[in-house]
């Protein structure tokens, strides 16, 4: 039974988007203007037209004021004020409207203001939900806009986009024949319904930092979340979410949008002196400009919007749900558990030496063995250090003179699959590639090329350099047949050049993407994970090009509750790769107890990347049992709801999945620190039938849902700091 639905109502021009359980509702006004009406509970279409009967808040400023006098004008008529200040859903620079601008434009003229009229609207049903394009162009100049809502049976997530045409024709008079600047093109505008106040939620972050939630007032004015690196970035994530400052994890209404590009993006918040606000997500950021000749498009990436009234909680598993089903490649499948070597040998890389922690790994249950930097370039470009051989994506023939096959073959006879790290759009100046092609570098004539760990970016942008890309990874993906590649990149941009630096920083992401999309058409076996020196490259985005992100540098378990509570706040644990490493922890010297490790990296896509053949007997007898009890709660977690039982910033914190069947549900519980003479709360635990018994198979237990859900669970957890437990309840029949 679909649930998305739209329902027009020509004489209103009232459009009525429903999801399973809530409504968007947009309305074209007689000025041609695109205001969302209502975004929140799921409306008949008798409710949605009664919208437009009550007094139009949106239009008019405030009517507790006097009757009009001299000194003071009907409040349609007060001066400094217009209604088309407030956000609008279709919002361009134009006239009266101060505000952010989603569409800003300059006309061949130097005319800058946009005058759009309705031209239409389609409405197109698609295998699995429906969409409406709203269709808009200039009233003068040659410039069609579309707007594209997407709705999806059993999903509460809308995707939007922008379409942009130039409608004229080269050679065309008047102005136009020429091109268009555009100055903005942000993909929506989600507007909000006025609300008590306004909270912010978003991520903050860094280097070994990234994803930690960061909740504050929403400041009048206009807020920009951005990257202007190049990269998705690890300072700020594009997505954000705004409630009225009472929502918590199960209660309240949360308006959240995200957007899906993996460049510089812009994502603009603003609160007007109306106390109205509005999200704005677009690609690209100020000043950047596009040019649109005559016959050409420019479309917008995706920017997915979702309400919820059941609090932060509801509001990840709505994004979770949407990522994983829609977004993700293969969305069936299991992620293996991984061994990466980076941790254990830096660049120290050998046949012997990695076969060593292949067959330890495989010992433990790992599936898939991943061999990191290191193991490329020649002579003085060895990849030896961080100071040489990107580009040059050959095996080091001293490492390995018999090139990759021994190690592949030898990985494979242990029953594993095989990976391989690359940085596929970097080189470094001391490579023969960078010998052979100092071009293809960003730079700037007469400008220092600026080198970050010692390298440069590759202009993805040119064609040439897309295509030898997409040859070299297919080359050395056919040869040995490899199953997973993990895509670093290191650096952000700088330089951003030659000739239209401008043009550049987008098609520079879509050549990337346009390289994954083709490598995995050739060569459908291949998974490939997201890094960017950690999670530099999280985004919807590139989530529909990978199968799964490295999270973060930081492997310390404690500083990973942190990181992975953020992350989750909207990508799916699928997404998260997760390592159990060693103690004390390489970066932070922190010494934590190995189940503590493993069960904070089980909350993801769990993986080993710690040095194998320095584990003591019992640590690896331990970790092999942990493997197999993260590979019994594997579905749950990584297909299953998430839901947060306590912040990771408490010292004691917990995080359930449940299946979604509702057969069995896992719940893993963190003790960073004891209190004083306190035992721990129980947790109370979600989504489970009252009426249920649910047994613990490891301490052999049977619990009443009723129970588990008022009174809580309480999970064993040793007497020290750093205890932890993972309790594996399944519903009996
Ligand atoms: C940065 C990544 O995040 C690390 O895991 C590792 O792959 C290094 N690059 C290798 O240079």
């Amino acid at each position: 039974m679909p649930t998305a639905a739209i329902h027009h109502d020509p004489e209103r021009r009232l459009w009525l988007l429903s999801t399973a359980a809530s409504s968007y509702v947009l309305h074209v006004d007689d000025r041609d203007r695109l205001h969302c009406r209502h975004w929140g509970v799921r409306l008949t279409p008798e409710q949605a037209a009664s919208l437009l009967d009550r007094p139009a808040t949106d239009d008019r400023p405030p009517t507790d004021v006097r009757p009009a006098t001299d000194l003071c004008p009907p409040a349609d008529a007060w001066p400094f004020e217009d209604g088309s200040e407030l956000p609008l859903d279709l919002a361009p620079a134009a006239a009266f409207r101060f505000g952010h601008a989603q569409l800003a434009v300059r006309f061949a003229d130097g005319t800058r203001e946009l005058e759009l009229r309705h031209r239409g609207h389609e409405i197109r049903q698609r295998p699995d939900g429906v969409e409406l394009v709203l269709a808009f162009a200039d009233r003068h100049y040659p410039l069609a806009v579309d707007a594209h809502y997407r709705l999806r049976d059993d999903s509460a997530v809308i995707d939007r986009h922008l379409v942009l045409r130039h409608t004229g024709e080269a050679g065309d008079t008047g102005g136009a024949g020429e091109a268009v600047t555009v100055v903005r093109a942000d993909s929506a505008t989600w507007p909000l319904p006025p609300l008590a106040d306004y909270r912010l939620t978003q991520v903050r972050g860094r280097w070994a930092a990234e994803t930690r939630l960061h909740r504050t007032a929403l400041p009048f004015g206009e807020t920009v979340l951005t990257s202007r690196r190049g990269h998705t970035g690890h300072d700020a994530n594009p997505w954000a979410m705004v409630d009225d400052g009472t929502a918590n994890e199960e209660h309240g209404e949360v308006f959240g949008c995200a957007l899906a590009w993996s460049g510089s993006w812009t994502l603009t918040v603003e609160r007007t002196t109306a106390d109205r606000a509005a999200l704005s997500a677009g690609f690209g950021h100020a000043p950047l400009t596009w040019q649109l000749g005559p016959g050409e498009r420019l479309t917008t990436p995706v920017s997915s919007g979702a309400w919820t009234d059941g609090g932060f909680g509801a509001a990840a598993r709505q994004f979770h749900d949407h990522l994983l089903r829609f977004v993700l490649p293969h969305p069936e499948e299991l992620r293996p558990v991984l061994y990466n070597s980076w941790e254990a040998t830096g660049f120290e890389v050998s046949v012997a030496g990695q076969l060593e922690l292949a067959k330890r790994a495989a010992d433990l249950g790992v599936e898939l063995f991943v061999m990191d930097d290191g193991w490329f370039g020649t002579g003085r470009s060895a990849r030896t250090g961080d100071h040489a051989g990107l580009g040059d994506w050959d095996p080091n023939p001293d490492r390995f003179p018999d090139g990759l096959a021994p190690l592949v073959d030898g990985v494979r006879a242990l029953g594993l699959q095989f990976g391989l790290w690359v940085e596929p759009e970097m080189v470094s100046p001391e490579s023969e590639l960078y010998r052979a092609h100092p071009d293809w570098v960003l730079h700037q004539p007469h400008r220092v090329r600026s080198e970050h760990r010692n390298q440069l970016v590759l202009n993805v942008a040119r064609e040439d350099v897309a295509e030898w890309m997409l040859d070299r990874l297919d080359q050395l993906v056919s040869e040995h047949g490899i199953d997973f590649l993990k895509w670093d990149m290191n650096r952000p941009f700088t330089e951003v050049g030659p000739g239209d630096g401008d043009l550049l920083w987008r098609d520079y992401v879509t050549n990337l993407y346009g390289v994954l999309d083709r490598l995995r058409a050739r060569h459908p076996q291949l998974r490939i994970e997201s890094c960017s020196g950690g999670g530099g490259r999280v985004d919807p985005g590139i989530l529909a090009r990978v199968d799964q992100v490295w999270t973060s540098d930081n492997t310390d378990a404690r500083h990973r509750l942190a990181i992975q509570d953020g992350y989750a706040q909207l990508y799916p644990a699928r997404a998260m790769a997760a390592w159990v490493t060693d103690s004390p922890n390489p970066l932070t010297g922190r010494r934590v107890p190995l189940d503590f490790r493993f069960h904070v990296a089980m909350a993801g896509v769990l993986g080993i990347g710690g040095d194998l053949a320095e584990w003591s007997a019992d640590d690896l007898s331990r970790a092999r049992a942990l493997v197999a009890a993260y590979k019994q709660v594997r579905p749950l977690v990584q297909h299953g709801s998430r839901h947060r039982l306590r912040p990771a910033g408490d010292d004691f914190s917990a995080v359930q999945f449940l299946a979604p069947d509702g057969s069995a549900t896992a719940v893993l519980a963190y003790r960073t620190s004891r209190g004083f003479a306190a035992a721990e709360r129980p947790l109370a635990l979600r989504g489970l039938d009252p009426a249920a018994r649910y047994r613990d198979l490891a301490a052999d237990r049977v619990h009443h849902g009723a129970v588990l859900l008022s009174q809580g669970l309480v999970p064993v957890l040793g007497p020290d700091d750093y205890a932890s437990a993972l309790v594996h309840l399944v519903r009996e029949p």
